[in-house]
């Protein structure tokens, strides 16, 4: 599924890039662009980073 329509990026590159070490929009941004364009991608991206597992749990 994509993420980012803007620059093509689905839900198994931004896992793969949570994997080998993402761990904040900024790393996301670094590696695949997502959100460096329209932004309306942010808020689904952040589901994948392992912060949001933390906040997860805690709630
Ligand atoms: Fe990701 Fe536009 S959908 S920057």
């Amino acid at each position: 599924m994509y993420v980012c329509i803007c620059h093509g990026v689905n839900d198994k590159q931004i896992k793969q890039a949570v994997s080998q070490g993402a761990q904040s929009m900024r790393d996301l941004a670094k590696t695949l662009c997502v959100g460096t364009k329209c932004g309306k991608c942010v808020c689904q991206a952040r589901e994948y980073l392992p912060s949001a597992d933390a906040k997860r749990s805690v709630a």
